[in-house]
């Protein structure tokens, strides 16, 4: 029996949770889910509650996470989202974000060139420290001589345990992207703790981006890349965009997870997209591909597989949501995507 806690959130993060559920449970598989829908921006805006520290127990010692996406255009402080994903994200020291980027058919790619589109990359984010750490300060704030302050946050634990997962999961290559040409400390350390990492697996070839030169990169050359492994903005930007070559936002999916302590959370890339949110146009794809992560982390790899293949197979047919050229609502595409399982 493998336990499931469902935080559907904000936007149209129920909308695709809910296919993603609905699918799973057509799987068959042994699953079952507990619900923590209070958990959005209406309970933070009338009560100032992003998460409570029951829930948080509850999550820790509950299973694995699936998660929709939390955010809303009333809350416009960063507060709330720290206060769930990104707390969730540090309190289970969920230090890799797995986001895995595969085209998923031909005519989905934006790029012209028939041999740039193959992208098969993942991108592995670091994902507890870096500019979201949370250090900093202002000063004055509110008048002409406010000064902000957010420090980019680097430890040796941190850079080191990501970069030897990133190592320890590439086919060809890993390529380490940073800005160390500016960015002076930080830079530094995950240069140095990247060169020792190259020097113990020449098995796997090693190469060094700048993080603008990745960006240009995957769009001139998508197919050459294997494993990128990045801080936690350059990653949380170069994802999406990979996510875009892939096939589109609402394709991507993600594992926030500690590969030593087995805990994840799984969620789509995109976010509660509020410009879409109760039309039926979410494409629930990108939700379902999180579920099959968590199914094959969870060892149920021909689940897993089911449900990619699914997926690829109702993409193949144009039976999707409008953003990949369909014509189908959120529910039809998590049906048409059941009706493919068999
Ligand atoms: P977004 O990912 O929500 O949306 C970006 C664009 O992609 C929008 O035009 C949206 O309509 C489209 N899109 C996203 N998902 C889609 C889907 N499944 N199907 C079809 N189209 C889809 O990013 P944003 O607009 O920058 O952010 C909106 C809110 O979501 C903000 O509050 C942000 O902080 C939050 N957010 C949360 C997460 C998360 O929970 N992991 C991730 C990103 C953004
Ligand atoms: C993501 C999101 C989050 C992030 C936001 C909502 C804080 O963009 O999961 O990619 O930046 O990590
Ligand atoms: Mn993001």
């Amino acid at each position: 029996m493998q336990k499931i806690i469902v935080v559907p959130g904000d936007g149209i993060g129920p909308e695709v949770t809910e296919e993603a559920v609905t699918t799973l449970q057509a799987l068959g598989a042994d699953l079952e889910f507990t619900f923590l829908d209070q958990i959005n921006a209406d309970r933070y805006l009338r009560d100032g509650v992003a998460l409570t520290d029951s829930e948080l127990e509850l999550i820790r010692t509950g299973g694995t996470v699936l998660f929709g996406a939390v955010g809303d255009p009333r809350v416009t402080t960063p507060d709330y989202a720290r206060g769930v994903l990104l707390r969730l994200r540090t309190e289970l020291d969920l230090f890799v974000n797995y986001r895995p980027a595969v085209l998923l058919d031909e005519r989905l790619s934006p790029l012209r060139d028939e041999s740039r589109r193959g992208i098969d990359c993942v991108v592995v984010r670091e994902n507890t420290e870096g500019l979201y750490s949370g250090v900093g300060g202002s000063l004055r704030a509110g008048t002409p001589d406010e000064i902000a302050v957010d420090q980019e946050m680097s430890t040796y634990l941190g850079v080191s345990r990501v970069i030897e997962y990133a190592y320890g999961i590439a086919r060809r290559s890993v390529c380490m992207v940073d800005k160390s040409n500016a960015v002076r400390f930080g830079g530094q350390l995950w240069q140095r703790v990247w060169r020792a990492a190259r020097e113990r697996h020449t098995e796997v070839a090693s190469s060094h981006l700048y993080v603008d030169a990745a960006a240009m990169k995957l769009i001139t050359d998508a197919p050459s890349f294997d494993v990128i492994v990045t801080n936690n903005s350059y990653g949380d930007i170069l994802s999406d965009l990979t996510a875009e070559l892939a096939g589109g936002l609402g394709t991507a999916a993600s594992a926030n997870i500690n590969p030593q302590t087995g805990a994840g959370l799984y969620e789509p890339v995109h976010g509660s997209a509020p410009d879409i949110v109760g039309k039926g146009l979410a494409n629930p794809a990108g939700a379902v591909l999180s579920a099959a992560l968590l199914l094959r982390d969870r060892g149920l790899k021909s689940e897993a597989e089911a449900l990619e293949q699914a997926v690829r197979h109702t993409l193949a047919q144009r039976r999707c949501t409008p953003d990949l050229g369909g014509t189908l609502s959120t529910r039809q595409a998590g049906e048409a995507i059941r009706a493919a399982l068999s």
